[in-house]
């Protein structure tokens, strides 16, 4: 979306966030991936950008989120658009208005930072077309490249449906570089999938996605992490490929527990699950093993569960929710997310 005139022109754009099934964790060099990871791409959680610029040839920024300046923020993008400058020389002699804000509660514990990255980044190539006169669409394997430089999981956030970010054997053109879109590879029951997130907390996290990949460094699992994780990539493809529930049930829920349980075995320590997130696995494997209903979990970096599940048994599934979890959420919260 964009309005023009001589000296300013506006540009709009919302992009979502996304929940990795397998996970990536661990990096190295400039935001390079250490495994391959594969996620869903969500609709209802998303974050708008505005981005008012000015031909005024004073350069500067100011950023707002949710309405309220902020300048924490506003210092990571000029450190990120200073680091990575020769993408950018298009933004000379602009000045940018950036206002930004999430469709799901800033208490709602939520990482934001792939969606509110890959938000900022399809604006500045929209900006980018204004300024170089181009009216051709976004090149979104562009866009994943610079959103990846951004935040890793960003690179996902740029195709609907399903994403891969990193080199896997099955995949032609799959790259460590920037995410591809695996919309194509992925049967239709799981283009129908709900990710129910149960707010568990609202606290900022203990620990940030950024220390927390540092400390794969020297973690006396790493090497075996990362070929595991590349295994059940491949595993996991095929098993979308197959409209295989059961296939997918296990890979999600043992890439939600090695995450937290590499983060536990890290040095320093650390632990971001709370009680409520152990009783409601419980409770979600229970009912799975009552009812024979295909429901299963996630985890991101955080205490909150995801969970996952087809359109077919979302009546069902929410019922169980609505009686049995939602007691565990805080001030009875949870987001109805749907892949898109
Ligand atoms: O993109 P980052 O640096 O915030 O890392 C995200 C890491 C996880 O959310 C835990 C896993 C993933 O693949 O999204």
């Amino acid at each position: 979306m964009k309005e023009k005139n001589n000296d300013f022109f506006v540009v709009t754009k919302r992009s979502p966030s996304n929940i990795a099934i397998v996970k990536y964790w661990g990096k190295h060099g400039n935001q390079l991936p250490n495994n391959p990871s594969l996620s869903f791409t969500l609709s209802r959680c998303y974050t708008e950008t505005k981005i008012t610029c000015e031909r005024s040839g004073n350069e500067g920024m100011d950023f707002y989120f949710e309405g309220k300046e902020n300048v924490a923020f506003k210092d990571k993008i000029v450190k990120f658009l200073a680091d990575n400058a020769q993408y950018f020389g298009f933004l000379k002699g602009l000045n940018l208005k950036i206002e930004s804000s999430n469709s799901f509660p800033h208490s709602s514990g939520i990482a934001s930072s792939a969606s509110s990255m890959s938000a900022l980044i399809m604006c500045l190539l929209e900006i980018e077309k204004i300024v170089n006169g181009d009216d051709t669409s976004i090149d979104l394997c562009k866009a994943s490249f610079l959103s990846r430089l951004a935040s890793g999981s960003a690179s996902r956030s740029v195709y609907p449906v399903m994403a891969l970010w990193g080199e896997t054997p099955s995949v032609l053109g799959s790259s460590d570089e920037f995410a591809v879109s695996v919309e194509n590879m992925v049967a239709t029951v799981f283009k129908t999938y709900h990710d129910s997130i149960l707010i568990v907390s609202s606290k900022e996290k203990k620990v940030s996605s950024r220390a927390g990949h540092s400390l794969m460094n020297g973690h006396p699992e790493a090497a075996a992490r990362y070929e595991e994780a590349r295994r059940n990539t491949e595993v996991l493809l095929q098993a979308l490929q197959r409209g295989d529930v059961a296939a997918f049930i296990e890979i999600a829920e043992s890439e939600a527990l090695r995450l937290h349980e590499l983060m536990r075995s890290s040095n320093p320590p650390f632990d971001l699950m709370e009680p409520a997130t152990m009783k409601i696995i419980n409770a979600v494997r229970d009912y799975r093993a009552a009812t024979n209903i295909p429901l299963c979990f996630t985890l991101d970096a955080g205490p909150n569960v995801h969970l996952l599940y087809s359109d077919s048994v979302a009546d069902k599934v929410v019922d169980f929710i609505k009686k049995d979890l939602v007691g565990y959420c805080v001030d009875n919260k949870w987001i109805d997310d749907i892949v898109g």
